[in-house]
Formats: C-alpha cells, sequence, structure tokens
C-alpha cells in the first residue's frame, strides 16, 4: 500500500514529464511546417508579395496589377484567414472568382508533378494538400493583429 503511494504520488510528475515532451513534439513539427511553408514563399511568393508579405517584393513595380498584402488577410476577414478560398486560389482550382480574375500564377500542378516524382500518383494529392497548408501556416505568422 505504502509502495502503492508512493507511486501515485509520481503520476503527477509523469503527466508533467509526458506533457512537457508532447508539448515539445507538437511545437516541433509545427515550427517545421512553418519553416517548410517559409521555404516556398521564398521561393514562389516573395518576387511578387515581398519578404514582409505587404505587396513590396522586387516585382512589384512591373506588375499593371500591384500584389496583395498578405499581412491583412485575416484582418479584413473578420480576424480568420480565409483559409479555403486561398487555398483554391493557390491550388488553381479557384480560377479567379476569389478576387476577380486570377493575375497570380497557380502552383497545384507544379505540387502535384513533385509529388508524382517524389511519392508516386497515389499520394500526390495528401502532397499537394501539406505544400498549400505549410504556406497557409506560414501566411499566418505574418498577419497584423
Ligand atoms: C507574379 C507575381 C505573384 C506571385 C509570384 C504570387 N502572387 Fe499572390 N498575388 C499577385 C497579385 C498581382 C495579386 C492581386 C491581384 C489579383 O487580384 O489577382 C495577388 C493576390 C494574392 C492573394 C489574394 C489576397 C487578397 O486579399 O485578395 C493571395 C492570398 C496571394 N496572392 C497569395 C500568394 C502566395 C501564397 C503566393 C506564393 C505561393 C503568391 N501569392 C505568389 C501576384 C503574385
Amino acid at each position: 500500500m505504502c509502495l502503492f503511494k508512493n507511486q501515485l504520488s509520481k503520476v503527477p510528475i509523469l503527466l508533467i514529464i509526458l506533457y512537457v515532451i508532447c508539448g515539445q513534439a507538437f511545437a516541433d513539427v509545427v515550427n517545421k511546417a512553418v519553416d517548410a511553408g517559409k521555404n516556398e514563399y521564398a521561393r514562389s511568393c516573395e518576387n511578387c508579395h515581398g519578404a514582409s508579405g505587404k505587396g513590396d517584393g522586387p516585382y512589384s513595380s512591373r506588375l499593371i496589377i500591384k500584389p496583395a498584402d498578405l499581412t491583412v488577410l485575416a484582418k479584413t476577414n473578420n480576424g480568420a484567414i480565409p483559409i479555403s478560398s486561398i487555398y483554391r486560389m493557390i491550388d488553381g482550382s479557384d480560377d479567379g472568382a476569389f478576387h476577380g480574375g486570377s493575375r497570380m500564377p497557380v502552383w497545384g500542378n507544379r505540387y502535384r508533378s513533385e509529388s508524382r516524382f517524389e511519392l508516386g500518383p497515389d499520394n500526390s494529392q495528401t502532397f499537394v494538400r501539406g505544400r498549400i497548408f505549410e504556406l497557409l501556416i506560414y501566411l499566418d505568422t505574418l498577419q497584423v493583429p
């Protein structure tokens, strides 16, 4: 009984250790996704939308339609990023209804062909979703309050 009692007293400590380990593991997963999104943003978006996301990338002065300010996506949408319309816009399945005719390149096909190369056709859609969600998670970090 005494032994049992001693072990019981360890339960909170074990729970705390578990919480710290799991919390850390979860934070690592999120941080990796943010990093991957950041790399993808630098590769595919930054030239137009700028490193800060404010639409001031090096190509912006040459474009007739200015790239959108991506730091206010949440602010201009009642505090939440409009995930599904942005997803469809990047993927290319939204043919422009989101902002009146897309002047922006789409990436769905590139991600799909990269995924076939890396994973084969079966996992293609999952791969594409992952790539776009990484971008969305990174865009979330750029939002102004
Ligand atoms: C060649 C330049 C260019 C590149 C590269 C580019 N964009 Fe855009 N983007 C634009 C322009 C121009 C607009 C605004 C014009 C429009 O309505 O289509 C826009 C609009 C947007 C919008 C809509 C915002 C709103 O409030 O309407 C989002 C979201 C967006 N871009 C995300 C991205 C992401 C994510 C990437 C990288 C995967 C990217 N863009 C790459 C030029 C670009």
